[in-house]
Parts: C-alpha cells; sequence; structure tokens
C-alpha cells in the first residue's frame, strides 16, 4: 500500500495502520464495548438510497455553505480530536494547513498538542475550539479567555462524555497520553523507528491548553479515560452550558446532541449550531447513529439551529445523504486522521481533495448545482 495508492478513507486507514505503533492506531480506530455504534455509524448511511433526476447538467457545481456565520468552500469540516502529535509528528498545524488550503472548518481539542495561540495565528480558515468542562473552573476560564484573545471562530462545548467509554482496545494495549514503554508496546515502538524517532527527536509532547494547570496528560502519563473520570465535571448540567456560553460570548456549538429534546433544548439556550454525535462511538455503545437522528432533530428543529452530522462519514455520498436527509453540514473525525497518521499534511490535503472531489462528481450525478437543492424526495428508505 502506498501513499498513490490510497483512493479513500479505508486505503489510508490500512497504511496508517502499518505507519503506526499499535496502541496508538488502536486507540484512533477503537470505540466503546462492541464497537456496534462505530460500525452502524457508517453503516446507516446503506439503509438509505439516493434517488438521483437527470437532465439537469450543469457547468458550474457550488458546493459552498455558510456555518456557523462563515462561507465554507465545501460542506463537510474536521472535527476536533485529541492527541494529534502522536498520529503525525506536525499534529494539529498539518490539519489546520490542510483545512485551510480545502477552505472548511476544522477544530483543535482541549486535549490538543498545539497550543490555542499557535493555531489562531497560524490559519485564517474558521477555527472552533473544543471545550472539556474540568472540575478546575480556573482552567475552564483559562482557555475561553485564551480562545477570545486567539480569535477563535466558535466554542463546541463537547457534553457526551460525562463518564469515559468503555474502550477495551485502550485497555488491552495500555495506550496513555504521553504512551508509555510496556515491554509489549516497547516492540511496537522499536517496529515503528520513524514514528519513534519523531516522537523522541522532535519538540516535546504536550497538551499545551491544559499543562497550565494540570500535569496529566503532559508529565504525567494517563489512560484518556482516566483522564475523563478524574479531571473532568462529571456534574456538568444545561446550568453549566449556559454559564460557559455566557462567559464565551461568541457562535456557540453543542457537540454530542442526540435527541430531539435536547436540540430543542439547544435553540432554547441560544446556541448557533449542534453537532448530532455520539463521539464517533466510542462512549454509548448501542447509541443510534447520527445519521438516522437527522430527520427527526430537522423536523423538530431545523431553520432554529445549525444541525451538523459528527461522525460515519467516510464517503461523499454520506454528505450528500445526510443533507438531503436535512442537515446543514458534516463533519468528521477518522476520515482526516487516518491519513493524518499515514501521511501529514499531505494524506490530510490528498482525503480531502478525494471527498471533495466524490461530493462534486455526486452531485452532477444527483442532478443538483447547489447544496440548498437536495431534499427528502431524492431519498429512499430501504
Ligand atoms: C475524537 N473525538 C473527540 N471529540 C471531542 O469532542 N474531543 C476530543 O478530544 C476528541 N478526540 C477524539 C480522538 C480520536 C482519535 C477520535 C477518533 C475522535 C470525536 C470526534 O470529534 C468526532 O465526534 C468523531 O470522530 C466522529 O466520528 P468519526 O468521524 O470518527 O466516525
Ligand atoms: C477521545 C477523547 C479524547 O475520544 O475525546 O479519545
Amino acid at each position: 500500500m502506498k501513499f498513490s495508492d490510497c483512493h479513500n478513507v479505508a486505503d489510508f486507514r490500512r497504511l496508517a495502520k502499518r505507519r503506526l505503533p499499535y496502541p496508538v492506531f488502536h486507540y484512533i480506530d477503537g470505540a466503546a464495548d462492541d464497537e456496534g455504534t462505530k460500525a452502524r455509524n457508517t453503516a446507516a448511511f446503506d439503509d438509505v438510497d439516493l434517488v438521483p433526476n437527470v437532465l439537469a447538467g450543469s457547468e458550474e457545481i457550488d458546493m459552498g455553505i455558510t456555518l456557523m456565520g462563515r462561507r465554507i468552500a465545501m460542506p463537510l469540516f474536521l472535527s476536533p480530536t485529541a492527541l494529534q502529535r502522536l498520529f503525525h509528528w506536525e499534529g494539529e498545524r498539518a490539519v489546520a494547513r490542510a483545512a485551510e488550503k480545502f477552505g472548511t472548518w476544522f477544530g483543535i481539542s482541549s486535549l490538543a498538542t498545539v497550543s490555542i495561540e499557535e493555531i489562531g495565528a497560524l490559519v485564517s480558515t474558521p477555527k472552533m475550539f473544543q471545550l472539556y468542562v474540568h472540575k478546575d473552573e480556573g482552567l475552564n476560564r483559562s482557555m475561553i479567555e485564551r480562545c477570545k484573545a486567539a480569535k477563535f471562530d466558535a466554542l463546541a462545548l463537547t457534553v457526551d462524555t460525562i463518564v469515559a467509554g468503555n474502550r477495551e482496545r485502550c485497555l488491552r494495549t495500555g495506550f496513555t497520553s504521553p504512551p508509555k514503554l510496556t515491554p509489549r508496546s516497547a516492540i511496537s515502538f522499536a517496529a515503528h523507528p520513524a514514528w519513534t524517532m519523531n516522537y523522541v527527536f522532535r519538540e516535546k509532547f504536550h497538551l499545551p491548553n491544559l499543562d497550565t494547570h494540570v500535569d496529566a496528560g503532559s508529565n504525567v502519563a494517563v489512560s484518556v479515560a482516566d483522564y475523563f473520570n478524574t479531571m473532568l465535571d462529571r456534574t456538568m448540567d444545561w446550568r453549566a452550558a449556559e454559564k460557559i456560553r455566557d462567559e464565551w460570548g461568541g457562535t456557540f456549538c453543542l457537540k454530542g446532541i442526540m435527541s430531539v429534546a435536547d436540540a430543542k433544548r439547544a435553540v432554547a439556550m441560544g446556541a448557533d449550531a449542534i453537532m448530532v454525535s455520539n463521539h464517533g462511538g466510542r462512549q454509548l455503545d448501542g447509541s443510534r447513529s447520527p445519521f438516522d437522528q437527522i430527520a427527526e432533530i430537522t423536523d423538530a428543529v431545523g431553520g432554529k439551529i445549525e444541525i451538523i452530522c459528527d461522525g460515519g462519514v467516510r464517503r461523499g455520498t454520506h454528505v450528500l445523504k445526510a443533507i438531503a436527509a436535512g442537515a446543514n453540514a458534516c463533519s468528521g473525525g477518522r476520515l482526516y486522521l487516518y491519513a493524518l497518521a499515514a501521511a501529514g499534511q499531505p494524506g490530510v490535503e490528498r482525503i480531502l481533495g478525494k471527498l471533495r472531489d466524490e461530493i462534486e462528481r455526486d452531485m452532477r450525478l444527483m442532478g443538483v448545482s447547489g447544496i440548498d437543492e437536495l431534499g427528502r424526495n431524492q431519498l429512499r428508505r430501504r
């Protein structure tokens, strides 16, 4: 498998598996319990078929949309994900530059490995900061203030991690941040010398948006599950979300909404957008897929709040199906993380180019030249 043989997300997944020490690969690829929800997130798109209209040829295809107040060039963006310098030494920098080239939103995690300030100065593409609400209120305030100063365009509050998901692959591999040498993982690090040399000899790995307040994850190795369960505020509720929204004062998104009732509360609290998401199946296994929830959420709150279908997207047709069902846009994590791990910034650019080409080709085949022409009349459940 070579870079030039990678034509889709699955190809990059195979290449990433070869390039990464196994605890790191399984951290990206893994999910909770039996990983049924992770599989369903993508399989859900297969339960619905596209019905094209023909003889609607057009020279110009415009897949641009306005999302959270910013014009973007494609209806797909890059969800915030943690620890990216473990996947490729350039980490979030590579993802930020690729997102900028494709003119789309991207997000960094609270557990990012590049600072809010650096990302703010690096790219002008719309940027979202994903907030994990910590028990340490000073840390929450510090992240919000830093995002304001660095002119981030939106804050996404993640609401589906009130407790850590049961990720059994990570239990088996002993994955921690920073990675720990164990007799078994040492063999995997030795078998991936390029990754290991970059990890050891490039700048020191740390979590610059957290390590002003906590050592865990930067200087003290912890599993992601232990981090969630010891550091995050497990009493977080709607009042806490409103407080965060007020402190931030800017464009605000709730990441991890799944029910109609919660979507209505998001509208009531004045959120600008919701990411309909189950965290890529990494939290509640058995949870419904985001795509399966789009229609009922759109029927309840469409037009009152922007609806983003987050998770499971692997193809351009998945994006078209989600938008036809009522979503304003799609987003994804693994779709670009495998490519980042496989080949850094050129990898992320290649997969974004492939997905953009798929969306354009599929729009032509569907007989639409603009995103808002897609509707439920072009979808049938099997
Ligand atoms: C994530 N995700 C995530 N979400 C979040 O709010 N904060 C985070 O730090 C992370 N970190 C993270 C790491 C990795 C390795 C993955 C795969 C995912 C979830 C992410 O934002 C998104 O919701 C899912 O990735 C969507 O599912 P797909 O696109 O991976 O199928
Ligand atoms: C994850 C966290 C960090 O899914 O959000 O691993």
